[in-house]
């Protein structure tokens, strides 16, 4: 609920669990006034009249603004820098009311010289605990305008000594969760790459000694791909700052008179506890950005056959696949062009003839007779400097005029924000959609944008032609799911969730490594988008051998696929896959739809556990990477049952009747044995005191 009283010029944005407060101060600023649990009345909040701490540390300086913008006397982080035409940079603005319209609020600013408008966009999810915001500039001058800085806004956090967490890795290794004291100084994580990054994700998590149940944590997602800023600070003034937006670094944005520009939206949220975040994260995102069906069980052909694709082999494999119980069959890159290695074929389109003589039809017609969709792969970003297209429109790719661009995977990268290639892309898309019975389009992208050209607005332009390009075969293909991929997990955001249905979340598929990484993916993305594959070993990238039920469980925690080479598999092991693909269809709307939570055994932690609640029924999975010696079970506190309630458990030979006040407090005992150890648990509702 948005509550405003409109002769305080007092704003309260109300969710079920907290409050974001914020009002128009004497001075005519936009001052926040409270961020975290809910306040009832909260316009016991009031701001306080500040003075210069001294001519050094201006107002200005210590005013906890909503949206600091450059100008004046004010040198902190600011989230709008514009630049005249005159020269002036400075800008200084003034309220000029709102607008609201059910759960959004605008707040609308004026530059006090010039026709600039700043409207401050607050959309609130109640059920959910979280709000989106963003923010348009509006160029109503008759001058051109030039942004050299847009940060979607600024967050107060009146606490010091908060810990920062965001993840830290590189292809293969995704999502390393680190955690880190906000002291004085700026910590900045940001992706300069335009084609997204490996290296940082664009949200914030900040909190208070919380763990998974407790404690306050402040946290922030971005809706964009590509090249993000996020700027955490902590004041000599006693709080804590954020910023999150777009990169200034090699940026600017020309708004010529009457053009506007929206900044990116940030998601976020205040809760008690991780899981709490975690989980209204998740179910914002299932419920008003991703489609509502059931993710199919996919293979795919990459690890098992890389470019070496043929449409025999191909129809085999199909065969084999659906055999296991796979829905979806999907053929990976090299079945266009010249592709037999990375060298050559990006940008050529047509079906390679000597691979599938007949075109892709024969696989397509085997796929559906066996029951199941297809999907292809695309790496539509990209061009090789071998291929036709390359050879035909040299100038359509990034460039400087007098510098050789670089090469990186052999490929470059295609101005995308240019309407001609643009066009060409869609184009290739439709015709590939019209001509064939496509389900699933694995979209992939495998290198950052270099020599940029002479104009700093591609890096966002480019990704926004991106989601446009979706957006576009989506409304005329409006069944076909997209993935998002690049080079594996490197475009896992938001941004790409708007538009994407599923993401490829790393190309490391060793599924012992996949825990760790699962997790800590798992803090803000939904469960529902994460793509996990069972591959052969040794894993082509740790070298691990790990028994097939570990590969099957750890796949099983997301969307389950397979990416190994189904033809080699000995009898006994085909059982297995069947096995463990009906069993998983039997849990998937467990895992894909229900709360997430991440488990401390509180005895024996070298166990890895993790626990789904869907309605009455829920999972505990369960992980032992080395086996230890002796007798000790792990003991587990499962979460989120509802106390009085009778469930059954069964796991391994054991079946037991508990209650969930029991599960909750007591817990579960298990005793994995021998490496790579796992176990699913499944709990069941029987019947509930509260109900009778
Ligand atoms: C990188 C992706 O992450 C892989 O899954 C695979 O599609 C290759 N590209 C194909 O070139």
């Amino acid at each position: 609920m948005i509550y405003v009283n409109e002769s305080k010029q007092h704003f309260s944005l109300q969710t079920a669990n907290t409050s974001y407060v914020f009002c128009v101060d004497g001075e005519g600023l936009l001052r926040h006034l409270y961020w975290g649990s809910k306040i009832e009345n909260t316009e016991e909040l009031e701001y306080e009249v500040l003075c210069e701490v001294s001519t050094n540390d201006p107002v200005h300086e210590i005013t906890p603004e909503e949206f600091p913008v450059y100008g004046g006397l004010l040198y902190k982080q600011h989230c709008l820098k514009a630049k005249f035409q005159n020269g002036d940079r400075g800008i200084f603005y003034q309220y000029e009311g709102y607008t609201q319209e059910q759960n959004t609020l605008t707040i609308h600013l004026k530059d006090k010289y010039r026709n600039l408008l700043i409207d401050l966009e607050y959309k609130c999810f109640e059920e959910y605990d979280l709000l989106e915001r963003k923010v348009t500039i509006t160029n109503n001058t008759d001058e051109t305008i030039t942004l050299e800085q847009l940060q979607t806004g600024q967050f107060h956090i009146k606490k010091t000594g908060l810990k920062f967490s965001n993840v830290h890795g590189h292809w293969g290794a995704e999502q390393n969760r680190f955690e880190q004291e906000v002291s004085y100084g700026k910590i900045l994580i940001e992706c300069r790459r335009g084609i997204s990054t490996h290296n940082h994700n664009p949200y914030f998590i900040l909190h208070d000694s919380a763990n998974e149940d407790a404690g306050d944590v402040y946290f922030g997602a971005l809706r964009m791909s590509g090249n993000f800023r996020g700027v955490i600070e902590q004041t000599p003034y006693g709080e804590t700052l954020v910023q999150l937006g777009l990169n200034s670094h090699d940026f600017n944005a020309i708004l010529k008179p009457s053009e506007k520009m929206e900044s990116p939206s940030i998601i976020c949220g205040y809760s008690n506890g991780f899981a709490a975040m975690s989980h209204n994260l998740h179910s914002y995102a299932r419920k008003t950005i991703m489609k509502p069906t059931r993710k199919m069980v996919l293979y795919n052909s990459w690890e098992a056959t890389e470019f070496k694709v043929t449409c025999d082999h191909q129809i085999e494999l199909a065969k084999k696949a659906a055999k296991l119980g796979a829905e979806l069959f999907v053929l990976d890159d090299g079945w266009f062009g010249q592709r037999d290695s990375i060298e050559n074929g990006l940008g050529d389109w047509y079906i390679n003839e000597e691979k599938f003589p007949n075109g892709l039809n024969p696989l397509i017609d085997v796929v559906k007779e066996n029951g199941m969709k297809f999907g292809i792969w695309i790496e539509p970003e990209m061009v090789n400097p071998l291929s036709d297209l390359y050879k035909q429109h040299p100038e359509w790719i990034y460039h400087f005029d007098k510098v050789i661009s670089d090469t990186s995977r052999g490929q470059y990268v295609l101005n995308i924000t240019l309407p001609e290639v643009k066009s060409y892309i869609l184009n290739m898309i439709e015709d590939l959609l019209t001509k064939h019975d496509i389900a699933y389009i694995k979209w992939d992208a495998n290198r950052p944008i270099s020599q940029s050209s002479s104009d700093k607005q591609i890096w966002h332009n480019h990704i926004l032609a991106v989601y446009d390009i979706v957006a576009k075969a989506k409304e005329k293909f409006p069944d076909v799911i997209f993935e998002a991929c690049a080079s594996g997990g490197g475009r896992i955001d938001y941004g790409a969730l708007t538009y994407f249905d599923d993401f490829w979340t790393s190309d490391n598929t060793d599924a012992f490594d996949r825990l760790t990484i699962q997790e800590s993916y798992s803090y803000i993305y939904p469960i529902k988008a994460m793509r996990a594959w069972v591959t052969d070993c040794p894993n082509f990238l740790s070298k691990r051998y790990i028994p097939l039920r570990f590969r099957f469980h750890s796949a099983m925690m997301g969307t389950l696929g397979i990416g190994s080479n189904i033809l080699k598999i000995s009898e006994e092991e085909e059982t297995i896959y069947k096995d463990m693909i009906a069993q998983y269809k039997e849990i998937a709307h467990i895992v894909q739809e229900g709360d997430f939570y991440r488990l401390k055994p509180i005895s024996q932690n070298k166990y890895y556990a993790y626990q789904y609640v869907f309605e009455n029924e829920s999972l505990l999975y369960v992980f032992l990477p080395q086996t230890l010696i002796g007798h000790n079970k792990a003991r587990i506190l499962l979460k989120g049952l509802s106390p009085k309630t009778t469930y059954k458990v069964s796991y391994q030979d054991v079946v037991i009747e508990k209650s969930g006040e029991y599960l909750m407090n007591f817990g579960i005992q298990i005793l994995l044995s021998g490496d790579y150890a796992s176990e699913i648990v499944k709990i069941n509702a029987v019947y509930s005191i509260e109900n009778n």
